[in-house]
């Protein structure tokens, strides 16, 4: 195994190079943000640093270029990627567990962690789908599958279960309701719920602006 940092740095190159050009909320910003947050919020729960940074680092990677939803090819791909850095098993299967248990997978269902260092991964990726960064990441998902902004008569569906959630087309704002606006309660850690709350309030204030300016009101 390298020394931490190389292997850290190694990651981080690996990663950018995979994901430059991705236009969906996936790029490497939104990794480096989570990467970040994740090592703020490893640090406040006295997580492990190496399986932090390398879940968080990873953790698109299985998902963004096999779409199809074959998530077996994603994860052999980290696997390949970490075995070629001589990653001891126990890390290696460590992050892999975490990548695989991140996603959110719709109103009604839980998605718990096994271990600190997952809830900090997945509190950091939360994160990045509230507050101003996740406003931007919305709009910038409906562009790119083609969403309207908002439409008056679709109200929001809180969806039972992983595969009705996977395959609603509905605008970007019904969104806010399916998800964004449930994620403050469900972080897992403290230091991450202080900062769903700022992040929480803020979005609760864009979608007022929102619905005022749609009517024309303000
Ligand atoms: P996760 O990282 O939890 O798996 P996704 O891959 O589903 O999240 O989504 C990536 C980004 O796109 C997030 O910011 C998410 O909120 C946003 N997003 C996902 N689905 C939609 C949607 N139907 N409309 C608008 N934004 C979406
Ligand atoms: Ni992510």
């Amino acid at each position: 195994m390298h020394t931490p940092q190389t292997l850290i740095e190694n990651t981080r190159a690996y990663v950018e190079a995979e994901l430059a050009g991705d236009g969906s909320g996936h790029d490497w910003w939104h990794i480096h943000r989570v990467w970040k947050m994740a090592l703020r919020i490893a640090e406040a729960e006295g997580a492990d640093r190496t399986v932090v940074e390398l879940a968080a680092l990873l953790h698109d990677i299985a998902d963004w270029k096999f779409h199809d939803g074959d998530e077996a090819k994603g994860a052999a791909k980290v696997r390949a990627f970490l075995d070629s850095q001589d990653v001891d098993a126990a890390t290696a299967a460590h992050v892999l567990e975490i990548i695989a248990g991140l996603s959110y997978k719709g109103a009604g269902i839980a998605t718990p962690m096994r271990t600190l260092e997952g809830r900090v991964v997945q509190d950091a990726d939360r994160l990045d789908a509230i507050g101003a960064q996740g406003i931007a990441r919305a709009f910038a998902y409906g562009g790119a599958k083609n969403r309207l902004i908002y439409h008056p008569d679709e109200p929001p569906v809180m969806h039972g279960d992983f595969e009705s959630y996977k395959n609603s087309r509905g605008h970007s704002i019904n969104h806010f309701y399916e998800k964004l606006l449930l994620l403050k309660d469900r972080m897992n850690t403290p230091a991450a719920k202080a900062v769903a709350l700022e992040r929480h309030r803020f979005m609760e204030q864009f979608l007022e602006r929102f619905f005022g300016e749609w009517d024309g009101k303000i």
